[in-house]
C-alpha cells in the first residue's frame, strides 16, 4: 500500500485545515507513516468561495455521491457538522466500505451507536477525535492510554465560546452581552450561538466522553442542561469574594451505582485547576482508579487545533488498514456497577444563592424560615451594599442539599413580596 485516497465533505474552516495540513506537510507525514496521503475529491454546498488554500478546481464537487460511490475512495472525512444530510452520508459511506472520520458531535450524541453498530456491522471504524476538545487528545486517551482503568468521574469544559466569556467576565468585569458580543465578534461562536451559551454543544461532547469512560450511550434528553445565559456580573464578582470561579462544567460522575450526567454553570475552588483554565481553552478533568486524576488541557476551538485531531484520525486509520487491524468503537466495556441514572431531583450538593430582597427588618427571618421548612442548613450569609429602592443582594452558601428539596424552597421564597427578583441558585462543585 503506497497511497490512501481521501475523500473530504465540508470545505469550511476545519476542513480547510485539513487540506492545509495534508497539503503543506504531504512528504513530512509520507516520511512518517510511509503512505502518500492524496485527496481525491472534496464536497460542499459552495465550491465557489475562497478558501485560505489553493485547490485545483476539479476536486471540487457538490455532489457527495462522487464520493461516496468512488471505489478508489479508502477514508471519508465529513465536516459539515449537524444531524441531517451527515447522518444519510456517513452510514452510506459506511455501507460502501469506507472508513470514516468526523468532527460531528451532535451527531454522535444523537445517532453514535446506532452509526457505530452500522460500522461494526461493515467491519468499519468511525474515528472521532477532534469532536470533543479539538486538538486535545482526549478519545484515544480514554480509549486506549487508560484502557485498563475504571473512571470515578469526569469533569469537562468543553465549550470554548462560554468558557471565553465566563473568562472575560471574570478577569475584565464585563457584563454577559459584551462578553458575547466580543466572542462573536472573535469568531468563536458557531452559527447559531445557542448552542454554545446554552451547555447543548457541552452536553454533546459529554455523552461521548460519558461513553468512552462507562461504556454508556446515554440519551441526551437525559442529561441535565443548563446554560450561562443567566450567569451575571454580580455573581461572578460575589462567587470571586468568596474564594470560587464560575465555569461551565460538564460532569459525568459515579455516586454509588448511579450516574450523574449534567451540564450547567458551577462554582469551583479558586485553587482547583479547573479554574485557572481561561479564555477559548478546553478542559478535561478526568478521575481514574489506576492512573489517578488527570488534566487533559488546551484550545478546544480552531481551525488547525481541530485540523490536527482530523489528520490523527486519518492516519490511525491508515495505520489500522496498514495492520489488518479492526478497532471497533463499539468494544468498550461497560461499567456494570452503574445501574441507573441519578434524576437532577436526587442530586445532591452545596448550592450558591443570591436573592435580591427588600432591606428591612425580619427579612432574612422569613427567608430562613422556609429553608429550615425544608430541611435546608444555611453555611453562610452575606448582605451587599444598598441597591437601588432599597433592594440588597443577599448572598448565601448553602450545606448540601437535595436539588428537589432547594427548588422548592425558592419556589416559595420568591412568591414573598420582600423578594424582588428571580432568585439565583448556582450548584458548587468540591471538584
Ligand atoms: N463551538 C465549540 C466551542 C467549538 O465553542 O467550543 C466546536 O466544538
Amino acid at each position: 500500500m503506497r497511497k490512501i485516497n481521501l475523500g473530504l465533505i465540508g470545505f469550511g474552516n476545519v476542513g480547510s485545515g485539513v487540506i492545509k495540513i495534508l497539503r503543506e506537510r504531504k512528504s513530512y507525514l509520507k516520511d512518517k507513516i510511509g503512505i502518500e496521503i492524496s485527496i481525491k475529491k472534496i464536497c460542499d454546498k459552495d465550491t465557489t468561495t475562497k478558501r485560505n488554500v489553493p485547490i485545483e478546481k476539479q476536486l471540487l464537487t457538490r455532489n457527495a455521491d462522487e464520493l461516496i460511490y468512488d471505489p478508489h475512495i479508502d477514508i471519508i472525512v465529513e465536516l459539515i457538522g449537524g444531524i441531517h444530510p451527515a447522518l444519510e452520508l456517513i452510514s452510506e459511506a459506511l455501507k460502501k466500505g469506507k472508513n470514516v472520520v468526523t468532527a460531528n458531535k451532535a451527531l454522535l450524541a444523537q445517532h453514535g451507536q446506532e452509526l457505530f453498530a452500522l460500522a461494526f456491522e461493515r467491519g468499519k471504524n468511525i474515528y472521532f477525535e477532534a469532536s470533543v476538545g479539538a486538538g486535545i487528545p482526549i478519545v484515544k486517551a480514554l480509549r486506549e492510554s487508560l484502557i485498563a482503568n475504571r473512571f470515578n468521574s469526569i469533569f469537562g469544559i468543553l465549550n470554548g465560546t462560554s468558557n471565553f466569556i465566563l473568562s472575560l467576565m471574570s478577569r475584565e468585569n464585563c457584563s454577559f452581552s459584551d462578553a458575547l458580543k466580543q466572542a462573536q465578534a472573535k469568531g468563536f461562536a458557531e452559527k447559531n450561538p445557542s448552542l454554545d451559551i446554552e451547555g447543548i454543544d457541552s452536553a454533546h461532547k459529554l455523552v461521548l466522553l460519558a461513553y468512552l469512560c462507562f461504556g454508556k450511550f446515554i440519551k441526551l434528553e437525559d442529561v441535565f442542561i443548563e446554560g450561562i445565559s443567566a450567569v451575571s456580573l454580580s455573581d461572578v464578582t460575589y462567587a470571586h469574594e468568596l474564594g470560587f470561579e464560575i465555569k461551565l462544567l460538564a460532569i459525568a460522575k459515579k455516586e454509588g451505582s448511579e450516574l450523574e450526567m449534567r451540564v450547567h454553570p458551577t462554582l469551583i475552588p479558586k485553587t482547583h485547576l479547573l479554574s485557572s483554565v481561561n479564555a477559548v481553552n478546553n478542559a478535561i478533568y478526568v478521575s481514574s482508579d489506576l492512573a489517578g486524576n488527570l488534566l487533559f488541557f488546551g484550545p478546544g476551538a480552531g481551525q488547525l487545533c481541530a485540523a490536527s485531531a482530523v489528520v490523527a484520525d486519518v492516519i490511525d486509520l491508515i495505520q489500522d488498514i496498514k495492520a489488518g487491524l479492526f478497532r471497533p468503537t463499539l468494544n468498550i466495556m461497560q461499567d456494570i456497577s452503574i445501574k441507573k441514572l441519578r434524576s437532577i431531583d436526587e442530586f445532591e450538593s452545596r448550592y450558591y444563592i443570591r436573592l435580591m430582597a427588600l432591606d428591612k427588618p425580619g427579612v432574612l427571618a422569613k427567608i430562613s424560615g422556609i429553608l429550615a421548612k425544608l430541611g435546608i442548613s444555611i453555611a453562610s450569609v452575606t448582605q451587599k451594599e444598598k441597591h437601588k429602592a432599597h433592594i440588597v443582594p443577599i448572598v448565601m452558601i448553602i450545606h448540601n442539599a437535595k436539588e428537589k428539596n432547594l427548588r422548592n424552597a425558592l419556589h416559595l421564597i420568591d412568591r414573598l413580596d420582600i423578594i424582588k427578583e428571580k432568585t439565583v441558585a448556582i450548584r458548587i462543585e468540591e471538584v
